[in-house]
């Protein structure tokens, strides 16, 4: 394996579902990047993910908080970065409606600390990941582009709009060259089984029900992971400072439809399938035009759904074990609390 020359990108929230997926893909397509990976590895971190790259000396993992100024400090100059791919965060929606705190504190705090630490670190670029759900709701018609107004619904999408405001102003005011990026929803290895597509696939291969929110007509527009990280990279390399990149891959599916598609793929019935309560302030459509992106990073989206979702429901059949293992303790905890009352 060659050596890392160039000076280190600092990926956080590596040890989750995105993240883990970007560090492999820049470990594969820039191999001579290190990469230092800093993680506070809460109940989404999960190092296992990560376990083929532990003998990789391009790979530096950390544990540790984004709100940690005194550590980011110590660690941009020790490892003398250039530039920050920003993805911790709590990223779950339903947690944010059972408890929005540690999300103001880890997506709006952490992430003008890291801004801050990386404006005093001399850091050449900020790269801050983030969501289509920043836009709202969509009616029937119509996609978001990166002009459409910010509108967040949840505590969550809240909490990611004001870091994009935070990390664009840093541009503005102190230059450091800042890309925000939004993505659709995300689907592919290593998710946490608490989002739609691996709960689903987990549930259905131990038997139990399927949980779908009120109607199940609410509209998501899914993108394969490695084209998300992809974009990533692209956004690194090309995007423009100050400027905001959508991605997305056209693919627009009512939930109940996913949930009928994964039950068919695995040879399971649809007696399966339990209507429950809907999710408070539930935003029913998303879909992204991802045309800036395609036009000025050179970036479009490659994995046909219908291959990546096959794909991801035998992978998460072959790798039963981790999310098994993953479905112990903390994530039984909040199971109950979630669904317990609807
Ligand atoms: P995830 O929950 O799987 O992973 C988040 C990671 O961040 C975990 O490893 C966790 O340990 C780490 N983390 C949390 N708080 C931290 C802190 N204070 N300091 C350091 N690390 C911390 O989330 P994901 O789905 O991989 O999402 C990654 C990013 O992409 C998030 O910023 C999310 O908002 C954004 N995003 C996600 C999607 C999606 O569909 N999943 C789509 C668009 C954007
Ligand atoms: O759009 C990008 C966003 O996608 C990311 O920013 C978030 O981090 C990510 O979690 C995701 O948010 P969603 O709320 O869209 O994803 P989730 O997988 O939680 O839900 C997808 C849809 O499925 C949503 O309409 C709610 C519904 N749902 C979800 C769960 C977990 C159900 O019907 N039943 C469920 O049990």
């Amino acid at each position: 394996m060659s050596v890392p020359t160039r000076r280190p990108v600092l990926v956080t929230g590596g040890a989750g579902f995105i993240g883990g997926n970007l560090v492999r893909l820049l470990r594969r397509e820039r191999p001579r990047w290190r990469v230092v990976n800093l993680d506070k590895l809460t109940y989404a971190g999960n190092l296992e993910s990560l376990s083929d790259l532990r003998e990789d000396p391009g790979h530096v993992f950390v544990r540790g908080d984004i709100a940690n100024a005194e550590l980011l400090e110590h660690l941009l100059r020790r490892h003398a970065v250039d530039a920050v791919l920003n993805l911790a965060a709590e990223s779950h929606v339903d947690r944010s409606i059972l408890g929005p705190g540690i999300f103001v504190e880890t997506n709006v705090g952490g992430t003008q600390a890291l801004l801050e630490a990386a404006r005093q670190a001399g850091v050449r670029r900020f790269v801050q990941i983030s969501t289509d759900e920043v836009y709202g709701s969509l009616g029937a018609e119509g996609r978001f582009s990166e002009t459409s107004p910010v509108k967040p619904s949840s505590p969550y999408s809240a909490s990611k709009a004001a870091a994009d405001f935070i990390a664009l102003s840093y541009h503005h005011t102190y230059q450091l060259e800042v890309v925000v990026t939004r993505c659709s929803n995300n689907y592919g290895p290593y998710q946490f089984p608490e989002k739609l597509i691996p709960l689903m696939i987990a549930n259905a291969l131990e038997g139990k029900k399927l949980p779908v929110y009120g109607d199940g007509r609410q509209v998501r527009d899914w993108i394969h992971v490695e084209d998300h990280c992809a974009g990533l990279l692209a956004a690194l390399e090309r995007g423009t400072a100050g400027e905001v990149y959508n991605f997305g891959s056209d693919n627009e599916w009512a939930n109940i439809d996913i949930v009928r598609e994964i039950l068919r793929l695995m040879g399971k019935g649809e007696s399966l399938i339990e209507h429950v309560r809907d999710r408070p302030g539930h935003d029913r459509r998303y879909a992204i035009d991802a045309r800036k992106a395609r036009e000025a990073l050179g970036w479009q989206p490659r994995i046909p759904f219908a291959h990546g979702l096959s794909d991801t429901v035998a992978w998460y059949d072959k790798n039963r074990p981790w999310w098994e293992r993953v479905r112990s303790g903390e994530y039984r905890a909040y199971y109950e609390k979630n669904y317990g009352a609807r």
